[in-house]
């Protein structure tokens, strides 16, 4: 049986490509954009159906990313070669109170509503906070002037790592044990961002300090790849989010066998991206 994972060259794909070809599994990986030695087959989840057809010769399992655009054909292609069961990457913007109904969550729902309406097998994941989002968001200022700016860092999220999202989908696309319709996926404990930044400089030998950004500076310093509207929902959901604790599921471990990393576990393994330049 081969396992068709897309977006292999993602931070969440990549992982898991990797694993299920160090655990000896028969893996496919793909990308919009083949071409790269790295043996990863073309396909764009929303092009035409042929290439689909390539990508999924002999696929029993797909791992899905939630791309922005019709999925139907891909779907349909998948059903044909004979596709058994589908992980979906979502998020919970798709359900949360401040973005289900703004442009993350439409996306991710629209994705969900094409998997379901296709008659596949089917899990969707919902992982909490990735903790590589501290890498994303925050390494430069760490890097260059040891600070991070947030809009609610009294905001509570619960940091996931990336490799326990990479182990679950694996345990999905291999085995039928856990196979429900969703998985709510979280770390081991919610946290205030103000936390996350302080268990980050633990990690880093430094202590960090916070500035704290009104909601109308952190629309202001958006990063380019960070749509407005995207932004906006997220800031809402943060705001939300300040003294409510964030969902603690036991999924990671009830899947895997292991307990879920903390964030601790990532920052220390992830150093590097915040020692900046000089
Ligand atoms: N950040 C969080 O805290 C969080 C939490 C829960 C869920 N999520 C969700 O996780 C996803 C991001 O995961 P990540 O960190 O692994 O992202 P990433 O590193 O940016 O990778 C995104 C991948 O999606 C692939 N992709 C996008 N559109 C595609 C299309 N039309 N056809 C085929 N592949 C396509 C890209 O493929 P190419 O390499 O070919 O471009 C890329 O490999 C987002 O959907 C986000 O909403 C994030």
């Amino acid at each position: 049986m081969t396992i068709l994972v897309t977006g292999a060259r993602g931070n969440l794909g990549g992982r898991l490509f990797r694993l299920l070809a160090q655990r000896g599994h028969a893996v496919r990986g793909s990308a919009r954009a083949a071409a790269g030695g790295d043996g990863l087959v073309e396909l764009d989840l929303t092009a035409p159906a042929e290439q689909a057809e390539r990508a999924l010769r002999g696929v029993e399992a797909v791992f899905l990313y939630p791309a922005r655009g019709p999925v139907d054909g891909f779907l349909r292609a998948a059903g044909e070669a004979g596709v058994r069961h589908v992980v979906l990457l979502s998020s919970p913007a798709a359900y949360e109170a401040h973005e289900h109904d703004r442009a993350l969550g439409l996306a991710h729902r629209a994705v969900e509503r094409a998997l379901d309406a296709s008659g596949l097998g089917y899990t969707v994941l919902y992982p909490s906070w990735l903790a590589t989002n501290a890498a994303r968001d925050w390494a430069g200022s760490v890097g260059s002037t040891g600070t991070v700016e947030i809009a609610f860092p009294e905001a509570q999220f619960n940091p996931i790592h990336p490799d326990d999202v990479a182990a679950v989908a694996a345990e999905l696309l291999t085995g039928r044990a856990h196979r429900a319709r969703m998985q709510v996926l979280t770390g081991p404990r919610s946290m205030r961002l103000r936390e996350v930044v302080a268990e980050l400089g633990a990690a880093l030998g430094r202590e960090l300090r916070v500035e704290e950004l009104s909601r109308e500076q952190a629309l202001e310093r958006r990063a380019a790849w960070l749509p407005e509207p995207v932004l906006s929902a997220l800031l809402d959901a943060a705001e939300a989010a300040v003294g409510v604790p964030a969902p603690v599921t036991n999924a990671v471990e009830r899947i895997t066998g292991r307990p879920a990393r903390s964030f601790g576990e990532w920052a220390a393994a992830n150093r590097e991206p915040f020692e900046g330049l000089s």
